[in-house]
């Protein structure tokens, strides 16, 4: 299925070189590609086969017991991280739109075997809510609110525990000079910055897609 191209925000050569030298997108995967392409308005904002195959590869490799996510959308990440859970492991997933309940509680009852736990609602209203100390969070969300997450998260992380945010290229606004003074370019920027100065944390970014931020809490 054809991803979102960033292009020209990444060279479109090396994008297509990435997007064919990935492992082929599980069918079940595919399915809900699909699906969410015909019943989304934005159906862009899925993860895909690239980003979703690094997920998928991070949580294996750590194989964790709880897993937070922050932005369900389709559930398409959700099934990708909660592949690595280890036996008996949960994975909190937060959506806001209620209307994507019944679809997402339909589908990961038939796409997944794992414990997908999906909260509706805002997520700095439910992160306090939920007492679990994570392996591992995935930030997905509202993107002005970054900052914001990053601190609720980051004293919800274990020790050793990774986070992983998307979206931190910004389509490249972050690199301009002057940096736009938008809402999201800002806060982006600003959580950037925000774990890149925490010494309580080892960072790197990884461009895939629009960048992803990878942090371990040490
Ligand atoms: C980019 S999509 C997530 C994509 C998904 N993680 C994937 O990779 O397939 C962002 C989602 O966050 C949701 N969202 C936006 N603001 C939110 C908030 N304040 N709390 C919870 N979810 C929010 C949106 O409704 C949207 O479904």
């Amino acid at each position: 299925m054809t991803e979102l191209q960033i292009f020209p925000f990444i060279d479109k050569r090396i994008e297509d070189y990435c997007q064919k030298n990935v492992s082929k997108e599980p069918e079940v995967l595919e399915k809900l590609n699909r699906k969410t392409h015909l019943k989304f308005v934005h159906p862009n904002m899925i993860s895909g086969n690239w980003q979703g195959t690094f997920l998928r590869m991070i949580s294996k490799m750590i194989n964790p017991k709880s897993i937070l996510e922050i932005g369900t959308f389709s559930g398409y990440s959700t099934i990708c991280l909660a592949e690595g859970l280890q036996e008996g492991g949960i994975i909190h997933t937060i959506e806001k739109e209620e209307e994507y309940e019944d679809f997402l509680l339909d589908n990961f009852k038939k796409l997944s075997d794992k414990k997908i736990k999906l909260h509706i609602g805002k997520a700095l209203d439910i992160i306090p809510t939920i007492e679990v100390e994570f392996d591992l969070i995935f930030i997905d969300a509202d993107k002005a609110s970054y900052p914001s997450y990053y601190n609720l998260c980051i004293e919800k992380l274990c020790k050793s525990g990774i986070i992983i945010a998307d979206n931190i290229l910004w389509y490249g606004k972050v690199g301009l000079d002057p940096i736009p003074n938008d809402k999201q370019t800002t806060a982006i920027n600003e959580f950037n910055e925000l774990i890149t100065q925490d010494p309580r944390v080892e960072n790197v970014i990884i461009p895939i897609r629009d960048g992803l931020m990878m942090g371990r809490k040490l």
